[in-house]
């Protein structure tokens, strides 16, 4: 998590594209200051607030890219230890939380930390296993890009520039989004539901043949920036339902990137962003919210942060931002009669309904519980390599986390079947899943939307 001179002279000189930022979010970084990166949706307490101790300066400077090299991510083991550890990540500020469970966290730690949190864990005989020894070049082999020629050849061939063998910019899953409402008219229209906070559309593709009495279906992607898999699976499941639209029982609403400016920021800042990238309020230095902790249903309970330096800082109060803000209002206009609403994240391979705010269930559990179950049996069968997903409520199953959409679409939209599927894979790569896994993961995906189709026609009908 150093910030390169190499980078740094190479915007600088070769672009001259200085961009206005605040100074002090790199200050942060150089002076490894930041707990921009220590836990990942975990229900800790907040610690102390240093962004009150630094002075916020606005000076130009070229935006700059983080760099991983000689950083690891370790799996812990903590069973019984595990609130010890917790505490000393929350001590050290160095370590950041990528995911964890009651007994197992996955953790990124810096290279200066390594010998300091091998001892700590060594000393209290907690057993971890070394799952990416070099972050950096696992990030730099994730996504061999298609060459300019091959992607201008696509171009010319398909009108667009999709494809499923690498991971791609904003801009081609717009342009086919795009390419889709013109092509197959009678089926697909794009609407943008509102802007991101810099200003990006965020574009919703309605797949639909018009058929009357059919229950509509909400799926979303990217909603944490660096899950790369999720835009590239649910632009998948978008491919197959245009391609086999004879079959279409549903309406769909897909929106592919709710969080497009922290997706462009994995690209170009740092691989590893989670939250969107709204200004820090006056007097602040740290950037983002985490969007899935700022829907209005339990917003700012268990597994949440008033912090705004923490990955799941809350924003400073329900739908506050304007990605979340732009999906309640679409569904505040909408009449579509919603019977599913599935969030796609990663990793974990998990499929998760409510409750997430706390260890509950809804009334209708054994309902969302059983096509869970047979939404894991059809993706363990949808490839050759037969994954494994875990069903259950995800506060039990996971971490308590509240203000997720999850909650929100089942408490306030009344939409029966909600769930965030957590796609591959199960910590061997984490989020730095390479390009090769996107199809099988997204035809995983695939079909438990299918899974879920069923289901929901099903419950339509009665
Ligand atoms: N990984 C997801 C997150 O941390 C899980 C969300 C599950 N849903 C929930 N309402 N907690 O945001
Ligand atoms: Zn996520």
């Amino acid at each position: 998590m150093r910030t390169t001179g190499i980078n740094r002279a190479f915007v600088a000189f070769i672009t001259f594209l200085p961009v206005l930022i605040y100074q002090t979010e790199a200050f942060y970084i150089k002076n490894n200051l930041t707990s921009q990166y220590e836990y990942d949706g975990v229900p800790i307490e907040a610690g102390v607030d240093i962004s009150d101790a630094i002075m916020v300066k606005a000076v130009e400077i070229p935006e700059e890219t983080v760099t991983y090299e000689g950083s690891q991510v370790w799996r812990v083991l903590a069973d019984n230890d595990q609130g010890e550890f917790v505490s000393y990540l929350q001590e050290t500020g160095e370590v950041s939380k990528w995911v964890g469970t009651e007994s197992v966290i996955d953790v990124l730690v810096r290279p200066d930390m390594i010998p300091r949190v091998s001892r700590f864990l060594r000393e209290r005989q907690i057993k971890y296993d070394v799952m990416i020894p070099d972050l950096q070049q696992a990030i730099d082999q994730e996504n061999p890009l298609p060459s300019p020629e091959e992607l201008e050849e696509l171009q010319g061939r398909k009108g667009h520039k999709m494809e499923w063998s690498s991971y791609h910019r904003l801009d081609d899953i717009h342009g086919y989004l795009d390419y889709l409402a013109v092509t197959y008219p009678s089926i697909c229209s794009v609407m943008s539901i509102g802007n991101s906070f810099e200003g990006r559309p965020l574009k919703v593709l309605r797949i639909s043949k018009g058929q009357p009495n059919v229950p509509s279906i909400w799926i979303d992607g990217g909603i944490h920036a660096r899950e790369w898999v999720s835009p590239a699976a649910v632009t998948y499941i978008i491919d197959n339902l245009v391609e086999n639209s004879d079959d279409l029982k549903a309406d769909y609403y897909i929106l592919p990137v709710v969080n497009p400016d922290g997706y462009e920021y994995t690209f170009r800042g740092d691989r590893l962003w989670r939250k969107n990238r709204s200004s820090p309020e006056k007097g602040g230095v740290c950037i983002g919210v985490d969007l899935n902790r700022n829907f209005g249903y339990k917003w700012g309970g268990l597994g949440t942060s008033k912090q705004p330096c923490r990955e799941i800082y809350t924003g400073t109060s329900p739908f506050s931002e304007p990605e979340t803000a732009a999906i309640k209002n679409f569904f505040d206009a909408t009449a579509g009669n919603f019977s599913a609403y599935l969030t796609f994240h990663s990793y974990g391979q998990y499929i998760l309904y409510p409750w997430g705010y706390d260890k509950r269930v809804p009334p209708d559990y054994a309902e969302l519980e059983e096509v869970g179950r047979a939404s894991a049996a059809s993706m363990k069968s949808a490839t050759g390599d037969h994954s494994i997903y875990t069903v259950g409520n995800s506060a039990t199953t996971l971490y308590a986390a509240s203000g997720g959409a999850d909650d929100w679409a089942k408490a306030m939209l009344k939409i029966k079947y909600a769930y965030t599927i957590e796609l591959r894979d199960r910590g061997r790569h984490g989020f730095i899943l390479p390009a090769k896994y996107i199809i099988p993961t997204a035809q995983e995906a695939l079909a438990a939307v299918n899974t879920v189709t069923m289901a929901s026609l099903k419950n339509y009908k009665n």
